[in-house]
C-alpha cells in the first residue's frame, strides 16, 4: 500500500503545495478544505491516489468522515499536515471583534484538534506516524494588528506539545513555521490599511521585491525537517526558513 498523506489546506498555497509533493513522491492524499473545485483539480493530478474531503475543519464530523474514507481506502496515516489557516481579523487588540478572534481560534486549534481525532487514533494503532501543524513566528513575535493571529497560533503550538507530550513513542509531533510565503493569504494581508496594519508598506515592500518563497519551497523544507532525527522535531516548533538557509550554505560549501 500506497503512504498516505491526509492534509487540511489543500485547496491552495501551503497546504496544496505539500498534496502536490506528496503525490509526486508516490504518496496516496486526503486532501481536506471547503472549495471543491480546488480539490477537484488535485484529485485530477493522480485520480486513483487522492481521497477528496469537502469540509470545514470546524465541523468534526465531516472531518472524521473524509479521514474515514481516505484510511479506508489507504490505510492509517503516514503523515498528517494541518495547514487550514486564516489571518482573521487585524486590529488593535482591543478593537478585535470577539466572534470574528473566535472564529480563527476555531478554524487553526479546534479545526486541528478535529483533525488529531480523526487521524492519531489510526496512527497510534499502527504504532506509526508524524503529525505536523503549520505554525507561524506570531506565536511568538509581535506583529502589531495580529493578536487574532498570533494567539491562534500560540494556541496551536501549545496543543501540539501536549499532543507530543501525551501520544506516546509511537507519534511524531511538531509545528513548522513556513516564514514568509506568497500565496491568497498574503495578498489578503497586502490589502489591508495602515491603521490597523502599520507594518502593510513593508509587506507591499517585500512583495515588489518578490522576497517570499513560493509554496513549494515549504515542500521542499518540510521534506529537509522529516528527514531530521526524532528529538530534534518532537514537541518542537520547526522553521522552514532555517533548514532552507542550511541547506542553501551547504549547497555552497560543497561547491567551493
Ligand atoms: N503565507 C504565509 O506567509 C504564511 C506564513 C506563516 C504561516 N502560514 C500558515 O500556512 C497555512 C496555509 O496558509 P496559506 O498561506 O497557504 O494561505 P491560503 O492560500 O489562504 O490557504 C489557506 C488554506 O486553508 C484552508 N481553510 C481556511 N479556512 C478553512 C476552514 N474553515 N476549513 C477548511 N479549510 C480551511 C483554505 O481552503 P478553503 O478556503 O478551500 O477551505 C486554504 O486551503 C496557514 O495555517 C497559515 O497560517 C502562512
Amino acid at each position: 500500500m500506497t503512504p498516505l498523506l491526509i492534509v487540511s489546506g489543500a485547496s491552495r498555497g501551503i497546504g496544496r503545495a505539500i498534496a502536490e509533493r506528496a503525490l509526486a513522491r508516490g504518496f496516496s492524499v486526503g486532501a481536506v478544505a471547503r472549495t471543491a473545485e480546488d480539490l477537484a483539480t488535485l484529485q485530477a493530478l493522480a485520480p486513483d491516489r487522492v481521497e477528496v474531503a469537502v469540509a470545514d475543519v470546524r465541523d468534526a464530523a465531516a472531518v472524521a468522515a473524509g479521514a474515514q474514507a481516505a484510511i479506508a481506502r489507504f490505510g492509517a496515516p503516514t503523515l498528517v499536515v494541518a495547514a487550514a489557516g486564516l489571518l482573521g481579523p487585524i486590529d488593535r487588540p482591543w478593537l478585535l471583534d470577539g466572534d470574528a478572534l473566535a472564529e480563527t481560534l476555531a478554524v487553526t486549534v479546534a479545526g486541528t484538534a478535529n483533525l488529531a481525532a480523526a487521524t492519531v487514533p489510526a496512527m497510534l494503532a499502527a504504532e506509526r506516524g508524524t503529525f505536523v501543524a503549520i505554525s507561524a513566528s506570531s506565536a511568538t513575535r509581535v506583529f502589531a494588528g495580529w493578536a487574532a493571529y498570533g494567539a491562534a497560533k500560540a494556541g496551536l503550538d501549545a496543543y501540539i506539545r501536549y499532543l507530543a507530550e501525551e501520544a506516546g513513542p509511537s507519534l511524531t509531533a511538531f509545528s513548522f513555521v513556513p516564514g514568509l510565503t506568497d500565496t491568497a493569504m498574503q495578498a489578503g494581508l497586502r490589502a489591508v490599511d495602515a491603521e490597523r496594519f502599520p507594518q502593510v508598506d513593508q509587506f507591499r515592500r517585500w512583495h515588489e521585491r518578490g522576497i517570499a518563497k513560493q509554496p513549494a519551497a515549504v515542500a521542499d523544507a518540510l521534506e529537509l525537517a522529516l528527514a531530521l532525527p526524532r528529538e530534534e522535531l518532537h514537541g518542537q516548533v520547526v522553521e522552514a526558513d532555517a533548514l532552507l538557509k542550511a541547506q542553501a550554505q551547504a549547497a555552497r560549501r560543497a561547491e567551493a
